[in-house]
């Protein structure tokens, strides 16, 4: 607890939360930072970003020179969120997100965002190992692929994406294979983190564990 407290004078709360596609972190870092009154941040919409950026001007996702210079002078006007959910970004996403050039240009935005008084929330790949080593509270979040495909695939449907549940498997394999053994920040969890599976929890069961961990009454 003394850390806790020692942490909310020096400053403010960071919770980091890493895991892999359809885990669940982002519904549980969106809760968390309702209910500490923390700002969040998406991390993976970053990624996203670069990808969407990438397709509107017509390059090829393996393309590290602009993938890199796009990172640089990131353009968010006129995208919504809904262009950055699509299965095709989402995979465009992992394959920029390898190239050191474009995790480079996109650090110090997430650092700055972490270094906010009130302290924060944000949700990626590598926040434990490489934004936020210094957070308060590491979460990492897993589920069964098969889990994660389902949810995953709801989500697509619900926007009019008429991805197979075929095609998505066979996506989420090569997403989970690139984002675990990339060279460059691969998603893993560090020493200290907490693991928790979502697979057999409902949304409101990992949001009341994950506050009762931070409110320590849940250790
Ligand atoms: O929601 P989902 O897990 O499908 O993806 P996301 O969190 O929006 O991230 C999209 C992609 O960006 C991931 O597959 C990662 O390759 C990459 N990413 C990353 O490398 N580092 C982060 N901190 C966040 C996302």
């Amino acid at each position: 607890m003394e850390r806790i407290f020692v942490s909310y004078i020096d400053r403010g709360m960071i919770i980091a939360i890493d895991g892999p596609l359809a885990s669940g972190k982002g519904t549980l870092a969106r809760a968390l930072a309702a209910h500490f009154s923390l700002p969040h941040l998406d991390t993976g919409s970053l990624y996203r970003a670069v990808a969407h950026n990438m397709m509107r001007e017509g390059y090829k996702f393996n393309n590290t020179a602009a993938a890199a210079d796009i990172a640089r002078h990131l353009n968010i006007n006129g995208i919504i969120d809904a262009d950055l959910r699509t299965a095709e970004v989402g995979a465009g996403a992992s394959v920029v997100a390898a190239m050191p050039e474009v995790r480079k240009a996109l650090f110090d935005f997430q650092r700055k965002f972490a270094a906010n008084p009130k302290g924060a929330v944000l949700d990626g790949r590598d926040i434990g190992t490489v934004i936020c080593p210094d957070a308060d509270f590491k979460f990492f979040i897993t589920a069964r692929p098969e889990i994660r495909a389902e949810r995953r695939l709801k989500e697509l449907h619900a926007a009019g994406d008429n991805i197979t549940l075929e095609e998505l498997t066979k996506q989420i394999e090569e997403r989970d294979y690139r984002d675990a053994n990339r060279a460059d920040a691969p998603l893993k969890p560090t020493e200290t983190s907490i693991i928790l599976d979502t697979s057999d929890m409902g949304i409101d069961e990992v949001i009341q564990k994950a506050v009762g961990i931070i409110d320590g009454t849940n250790k």
